[in-house]
């Protein structure tokens, strides 16, 4: 996983938790806590810090990677405010996704390994996103589509249709919005 994965992770901990909750959550993970936006680090290293926290605050993991997702994604409309402002709404900010988003991610960040989507709309008008990945991240991608939503003055349902860490072979997200 890139760093600047884990410095995001960083900033949202201590943005909401306070300045010492980042080196007590590195200490208590056993994990080196020092990472370079650019660098490669063992998505081992990212899991004891998700693992770590639920732990310590009483939620799952996927709750905890939900919650992330949430909270960086108004820290990733600062940083990068060209991927939004062609976008009115948060579907069509998530299916550029796969064509325009995570390509460029790979550019900047050489070695990233970001996920594609399969994107689909659904008889009933919902948006339904398949993804498959080693890392297992379907609640990273639920609090990134929460975070987009909100980004956009929107509200979204997100049903988890399908999902690997339930021994389906992909995950299958439906997300409909209120406006
Ligand atoms: C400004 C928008 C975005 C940026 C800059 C961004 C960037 C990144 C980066 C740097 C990674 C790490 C890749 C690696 O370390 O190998 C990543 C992973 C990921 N991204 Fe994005 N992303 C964005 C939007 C989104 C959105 C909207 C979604 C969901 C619909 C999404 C879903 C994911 C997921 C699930 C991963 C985890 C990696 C995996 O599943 O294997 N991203 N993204």
């Amino acid at each position: 996983m890139k760093g600047v994965i884990f410095n995001l992770l960083e900033e949202v901990v201590t943005r909401q938790m306070g300045t010492d909750a980042w080196g007590e959550l590195v200490d208590a993970a056993g994990v080196s806590g020092v990472y370079t936006s650019l660098g490669s680090y063992d998505d081992a290293e990212v899991l004891a810090l998700v693992e770590t926290a639920a732990v310590s605050l009483n939620q799952s993991p996927g709750d905890i990677l939900r919650w992330f997702g949430r909270s960086a994604l108004p820290l990733l409309a600062e940083r990068y405010p060209v991927f939004f402002e062609d976008h009115k709404n948060a579907r069509t900010f998530i299916l550029s996704v796969n064509d325009i988003i995570h390509p460029e991610v790979r550019k900047l960040y050489s070695g990233a390994g970001c996920p594609h989507f399969h994107f689909e709309d659904a008889a009933d008008g919902r948006l339904l996103v398949g993804y498959r990945s080693a890392r297992q991240m379907c609640q990273l991608a639920h609090g990134f589509v929460e975070g987009a939503s909100g980004h956009f003055g929107q509200e979204v349902e997100v049903e988890h249709l399908q999902c690997m860490l339930k021994g389906d072979p992909m995950c299958r997200l439906a997300l409909a919005w209120n406006a």
